[in-house]
Formats: structure tokens, sequence, C-alpha cells
């Protein structure tokens, strides 16, 4: 167990966590330590208590949380029969009565700021930072989708007419969306999925990564609390992969939200395209294998810092993160003696440490399969950095994968997404420029890129040329802030739209069009 898990104010510097200004606030820290002590004193229980329980540890120090309960296929089904039968007043609200409620639990998540920064911390296994990053992607969501919803369900899109009849076309919701979420976000895309389907109209079973299910019963019990009616939207505790029948199979449902892996987004579309009934639409997020382009041109210092928070934040656990730097080989001694001096001064420790950059990983199954990967990149590595240490103490209790680089030949780059902090690096000579368009089309991924160059011509060729969601120039690779960014894949990394984006909505959506010849 960690000694402190916050400083007293004085020790605070901003610089820390720059995100959060107002954790110089007393009060802050105040109702942030309280939290914990709820913590310390309470078990927590998700999900509907006639299931199965099953108890989860934290990621970070094994302490006990709570238990959550199994859904089984009645408890599916039943959530179903509910949100079939309120789908009909839910979707006949008014939108900015619905946009209001959505904008009532982002208050609400103001609200509860601490103890949801806690959970993130404590059963997600982030550290403060990238805690409050994902708290505020939700509250972004919240005033995004809303606002978002009223303008493309508020009023109709008057059109063309080609006689005295008028045309008009409208967004309606489906039904019942089953909204699937992951555990590296477990708020924000949580919350993004389901408001998303809820603000349109439609109603909800949402069911989380089975690693992180309070911080997602904690948004149920806050959007009910904002004014979303319980029938309306139902948590489904457990394995996905146990309930996949019923929950893919039932005749209530009108389409799957998913972010996770590509193999489970292809399961779903090949479970949905064998059903009888409609044809139901199946919005996926998924991995990536992503590539960081640095020439002769880019700022060794920038690129240092970018590289390092692409590839460590969250302990590489992003879709977003970086996985393979392809460096012109020029640049080679300028970066490699920096990057090993940066990499050594990361602090690997508790997440709700403040000094701590890089917490665990979710998982004993994610930290093995990290370590044979990290043997594995060993194995073929020319040079690699000094991997910084984890106390024995904490790798204990918890699950701690310390961030390594390493330089190795072409053949060696790895063909599937690695979901943690290490870092592939490979070298090109100026005459390769195509070699690194290849190896991404060769990937058949396609969801971030970065680019370090300060040549016109290169950037220029390398934005036309590449296939990916969201490219980034001379800056890090992740962190798309809603309504800026607006953040997806294509090819494996996944179906569109994008979350965050003007067009995520009408995927939750049908349009219809009446022509009035009245
Ligand atoms: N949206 C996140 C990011 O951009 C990844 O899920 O980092």
């Amino acid at each position: 167990q960690p000694q402190e898990l916050l400083p007293p104010p004085e020790r605070f510097t901003p610089r820390q966590v720059p995100t959060l200004p107002s954790l110089t606030d007393p009060d802050v820290l105040h109702s942030l330590r309280q939290s914990l002590h709820q913590w310390h004193d309470h078990r927590w229980r998700a999900g509907a208590s006639n299931d199965q329980p099953r108890p989860r540890h934290s990621p970070a120090d094994g302490r006990e949380l709570g238990e959550v309960f199994l859904a089984d296929a009645d408890t599916v089904h039943q959530a179903y029969a509910q949100a079939r039968e309120a789908f009909v007043d839910w979707s006949h609200q008014p939108v900015p009565e619905r946009a209001d409620i959505v904008r009532r639990f982002a208050g609400l998540l103001e609200q509860h700021q601490s103890e949801l920064l806690y959970l993130l911390m404590l059963e997600g296994g982030k550290t403060f930072a990238d805690a409050f990053a994902d708290w505020r992607e939700a509250h972004d969501f919240c005033g995004y989708y809303a606002q978002q919803a009223e303008t493309l369900q508020g009023t109709p899109l008057v059109l063309e007419h080609v006689s005295g009849e008028a045309n008009q076309l409208t967004w309606h919701a489906r039904g019942v969306f089953l909204c699937i979420s992951p555990w590296n976000f477990p708020l924000a895309i949580f919350c993004g999925q389901v408001l998303a389907a809820l603000v349109s109209g439609n109603t909800v079973l949402a069911k989380p990564a089975s690693d992180t299910p309070f911080i997602a019963w904690r948004a149920v019990q806050l959007l009910h609390e904002a004014g979303v009616p319980e029938a309306a939207l139902h948590f489904i505790g457990g394995e996905a992969s146990q309930i996949s029948d019923a929950l893919l199979n039932d005749s209530a449902l009108a389409g799957v939200a998913v972010t996770g892996s590509t193999a489970t987004a292809k399961h779903i579309e090949r479970t949905l395209a064998a059903r009888d009934g409609p044809l139901l639409p199946l919005i996926a997020e998924t991995g990536g294998l992503n590539v960081l382009i640095a020439d002769s041109s880019a700022l060794p210092e920038q690129l240092v810092r970018d590289v390092l928070t692409s590839a460590c934040t969250s302990a590489g656990q992003r879709c977003s993160a970086l996985r393979v730097l392809l460096v012109e080989d020029t640049l080679l001694d300028r970066l490699l003696p920096k990057l090993e001096g940066a990499m050594a001064s990361l602090k690997i420790g508790h997440p709700a440490l403040l000094a701590s950059d890089v917490g665990p990983v979710i998982n004993a199954g994610a930290r093995d399969q990290l370590e044979q990967a990290r043997a594995e990149l060993r194995r073929h590595a020319r040079w690699s950095t000094v991997t910084p240490e984890v106390d024995p103490a904490l790798g204990e209790q918890g699950f701690y994968v310390a961030p390594e680089a390493a330089l190795v030949e072409w053949e060696h780059l790895p063909e599937e997404e690695i979901f943690g902090p290490l870092l592939y690096i490979a070298a090109w000579r100026h005459d390769e420029r195509d070699k690194v368009i290849d190896y991404i089309e060769r990937t058949g991924y396609g969801l971030t890129l970065g680019i370090h160059s300060r040549i016109q011509a290169h950037i220029d060729d390398w934005v036309e040329r590449v296939r990916v969601g969201n490219l980034y120039i001379n800056r890090n690779q992740i962190g798309a802030v809603p309504g800026c960014q607006p953040f997806g894949g294509e090819r494996l990394s996944g179906t569109g739209f994008k979350a965050g984006g003007p067009h995520y909505l009408m995927r939750f959506c049908t349009e219809r069009v009446i022509t009035d010849n009245r």
C-alpha cells in the first residue's frame, strides 16, 4: 500500500499535473482525501444483486474494491424488454429535454469529481493526470453531444423539390442500443457511447469492460440521478463473452457501439450478420499499430518529449498510443541518447501518488503478455533504453510494466498491436520514404500517425498517402479533444464515424424523408 496518496498542498507543483490547476486549492485536496477514506471504508457493489457476485481488485495495489454482480441471460433479456418499452417515451421526449438531462449529468460529474478521479486511479490504475484527462473527456462529451443532438434533431432539413411537393429530412432514434466499452477509458468512452445513444433518443444496455465496472456503475447512477429513466439505461455487469448470445441476439437490439479489439468487433459483426431480422448498424472503434515518422529536420528535444507522451502516457494503454518510431538514420545519433535519458527519468509508481508518471497496466494477463513482448523486443534489439525500475514491493501487489524503447531491424517490427509502454524504433535512409508507407499499409491498421518534420514536401507526401484516421504534425499523437479532434480510425481500426465529431450521432439514428403533397 502506498504511504501517502496525495502530498500536502505546499508540496504540490503545478508542473506535475498541468491539467488540473484547481489541485492547488486546499478544499479540492481535502475532498480528494475524503473520497479516499470512503474507499477505505466501503466495499463497492455494481449490478443487480440477484446476479452472481464476483470480487474486484485494484490493479494498482491489489486491494479489494468490492464486488460486481455478473448478469446472466435472464437479466439481459429483462433489460432489453424494459428498454424496448421505455424507448417509446424517451424517443418522443423533445430533444432539448434530453440535452438538458445530459447537461445536468455534466454538473453531477463536476459535483462528484473527486470520487470519480479516485475510482479512475484505483480501479482503472490511472495516474492522476490520466484520470483527470479521462474525466475531462467525459465532461466534454456531454456538452458536445447535447449540442449536436439539438442541431441534428432540432430542425428538419428542407430539401429541393421538383413539383409543388415539400421534402424534408429528419433524424430519428433507432431503438435499444448495446454499448460495449473498454477499460482504458472507463469513464470517457463509456459516457461517450452511452450519451450519444441516449441524447439522440435511443435507450441503452451498457456493458462496460469487466475490469472497470465500478466507474461505469457510478456513471449510470449519476445518469439516472440527472433524469434518464431507469428503464431507459441498464448496467450489464460481467464478461461479454459469457453473455454474448443474450446480448447480440435479442430481438429488441437496434444497434451496437463497441470500443475494443479488432477481434471483438469482427465477432460482433459476424454475429449481427447471422441474425434474422433487420440489418443493424455497428459502430466499432478498435486498435492501432500507430507510427510516428521523423525525418532529419525534426527537433530532437521536441521529438523526445512527444515520443514519451505518445508511447508512455496511460502506461501505453491507449489505442492512439505510439508503437513504432520510424526515424531517418541521420537523426539517430542526436535522438537516441536523449531518448534514453528521458525514459530513465520516468517514475513508475502507484497511480494515486502525484509524482508517478507511469501507473500499472490493467491486469496480470496484460502484464505477462507485455513482459513476453519485451523479451522478444530485447532479443532483436540493436540498442535499447535502460528500463526504469519497478519497486519490487509495488510489483508484488500490482501489475507494473516499465517502459522500454529499442532499435530493431525492419523485419522485427510488430505486425499486431502491443498494448503497453513498449516502443519499437527502426531507421530509414533518405531514399526510403516509401518503406515507411509500405509498413503502415502492411499492418492494415489506420488509427493515428505522428509526423515530425520541417520539410513541407515530406509532410505533404505522407499526409497524402498514409491511410489513417488521425494525423498529428509536430506534436504528440494522443489526447484527442471532442469537437476539436474527432477521433477514430479506418481499415482494421474501426468503422467510423468519429467519436466527438459532427457525424457521430448520425450512426445512432435513422434518417427519414417526408414528401408532402397536401
Ligand atoms: N481518444 C483517445 C486519445 O486520443 C484514445 O482513446 O488518446
